[in-house]
Order: structure tokens, then C-alpha cells, then sequence
């Protein structure tokens, strides 16, 4: 199973950039680059921050967006959301009985699990008692689950951006929740960082992924403030496999030259050097 793992995309109202950029032309990009080399992929999965004011405008810019692709795609929503502007942009997507935005579908048998990870007007994530009992009943269903969320569950080390992870009140529960299920659970995948961050939390492989736009600095120390800056983009190719899970970053946005060499080499005489 091939997944093609994209997120924090921003999209704005046409003709409004974000941080600087122009985040169609960045989201178009990474959708060609998927098209080119990846049209086997299974399923594309945009994990959230869709829209970066939550603006009808950017939701109907999505939806045309996604009109030409050949694999399903899977939609989240992130704290830059709204989640009304969102389903009145896509009345059909599925819901939770709660009206939250979680869903799930097996896929090769394994269960793919999308949760809605947001509250209004917070930048934290929150994931509260009546999500929990939802995604207790999916992996209680499941023999083999794989997690894609917005929100990082876990603390990752850096004090600004842990402000706003998931709130400390549901952390704590969902870490227990993900314990008694981590047998059944592959990996945990999120975005909302803007940078590749990689590691296990409750016995459980995770592995964010970069922005299609700005890119966030990991600062170690900073307290309070976020540092981005317009560093190269990227999105995911996680490749899943009996018990193997390899993930690719793929820098789509790369337009430097390339270059090309065989594996069969035969080339332990250095060159000398042309007079
Ligand atoms: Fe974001």
C-alpha cells in the first residue's frame, strides 16, 4: 500500500498568499508531482490546516484542486480550519455521530483512521471523551490500524510548539487509549508542525511532515514564539508493507539540477583531474 501523505497546505482565498508564498501554486505543485511519479498511490491524505482562514473561498479552490486525480483523497481538517466552512464545502464527507470530522475505511486490511483533532478558535488540539469512544470502538473493531491525525498527540520537545499540541487533559487519555491498542496500531502520521519530526510515543512509531509552504524552525529553547521560514517543502510517500512501514520525503518544489549515477559502479580509480 502506497500512501501519499500531504498537509498544511493554507490554502487562502485565491489571489491572497500566505507567509509570502502562494499556497495554490505550492498545493498544485505537490498534486503534479503526485500525478508524475506517484499515480499508483492507494490513497492521497491531507492532513488538515486545508484552509488557512477557514474561508469558503479557499475550501471551493480545494475542491477544484482535487477534481483531476486518479486516488482517492482523504481530507482532515487543522486548527487553521472551519469546520461549518469545511462540510458546507463538502456536505457529503463523512462524520462521526458527534458531528466531528472522524472516519475510517479499511484499505488493504488495515483500518485507515482519520480524526478530527480540532476545537474553535484554538490553535491547541483537542480531542475530547466522545472522540475517545469513538476511536476506542475503531481500534476495538480493528486488527491492524494505522492513525492519521492533525494535531501531534505528544509533546515533541520544543516548548513553543508544544503549546500547542494536543491539550495536556486529553493528552494523557488518548496516551492511555493508544497503549491498550498499540499492538493493532502501525504508526501514528500528523502534520500541524510543518517539519519532519520522527520518533514513538506510547510504544508506537509517529512521523509528521513538512508544509507545502513555510516550513517551521525546530527551536529548542524558545518559550513562546514559532519561527518559520520559506525553506523547502515536502510531502510524504509512506509505503506500507506486511510489518514494514518506509517512509519518503519528496522535495517536489526542487528545481536545481539533478544528478544521475548507476549502482553498478566501477569507479574506484579517482578521475584525474582535466589540465
Ligand atoms: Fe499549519
Amino acid at each position: 500500500m502506497k500512501l501519499v501523505h500531504i498537509s498544511d497546505i493554507h490554502l487562502t482565498v485565491p489571489g491572497e498568499r500566505m507567509g509570502g508564498l502562494n499556497p495554490h501554486r505550492r498545493f498544485a505543485q505537490a498534486l503534479d508531482d503526485v500525478r508524475a511519479h506517484h499515480g499508483d498511490a492507494t490513497r492521497i491524505i491531507i492532513t488538515g490546516d486545508l484552509a488557512h482562514w477557514g474561508e469558503p473561498a479557499a475550501y471551493a479552490a480545494l475542491q477544484s484542486a482535487l477534481g483531476n486525480l486518479r486516488c482517492p483523497v482523504r481530507l482532515l481538517i487543522g486548527n487553521h480550519d472551519s469546520r461549518a466552512n469545511f462540510l458546507t464545502a463538502f456536505p457529503a464527507h463523512p462524520k462521526d455521530p458527534n458531528g466531528f470530522i472522524n472516519y475510517a475505511e479499511t484499505v488493504e486490511g488495515t483500518r485507515l483512521i482519520y480524526l478530527d483533532t480540532t476545537s474553535p478558535r484554538t490553535h491547541a488540539g483537542h480531542f475530547c471523551a466522545a472522540r475517545r469512544t469513538w476511536l476506542a470502538g475503531e481500534l476495538e473493531a480493528s486488527t491492524r490500524a494505522r492513525i492519521f491525525m492533525h494535531h501531534n498527540a505528544m509533546p515533541i520537545g520544543l516548548p513553543a510548539e508544544d503549546k500547542i499540541a494536543l491539550v495536556a487533559e486529553d493528552r494523557a487519555p488518548l496516551a492511555d487509549l493508544l497503549t491498550a491498542y498499540r499492538a493493532r496500531i502501525d504508526y501514528i502520521h500528523f502534520g500541524h508542525v510543518h517539519a519532519p519530526v520522527h520518533g514513538t510515543y506510547c510504544g508506537i512509531s509517529f512521523a509528521s511532515v513538512r508544509s507545502t509552504g513555510n516550513q517551521s524552525l525546530p527551536d529548542l529553547s524558545e518559550q513562546d514564539l514559532l519561527q518559520g521560514a520559506p525553506m523547502a517543502p515536502s510531502y510524504s510517500v509512506i509505503i506500507a508493507r506486511d510489518n514494514t512501514t518506509t517512509i519518503h520525503e519528496i522535495p517536489f518544489a526542487w528545481d536545481g539540477p539533478i544528478f544521475t549515477a548507476g549502482t553498478a559502479w566501477d569507479d574506484w580509480a579517482k578521475p584525474v583531474a582535466a589540465e
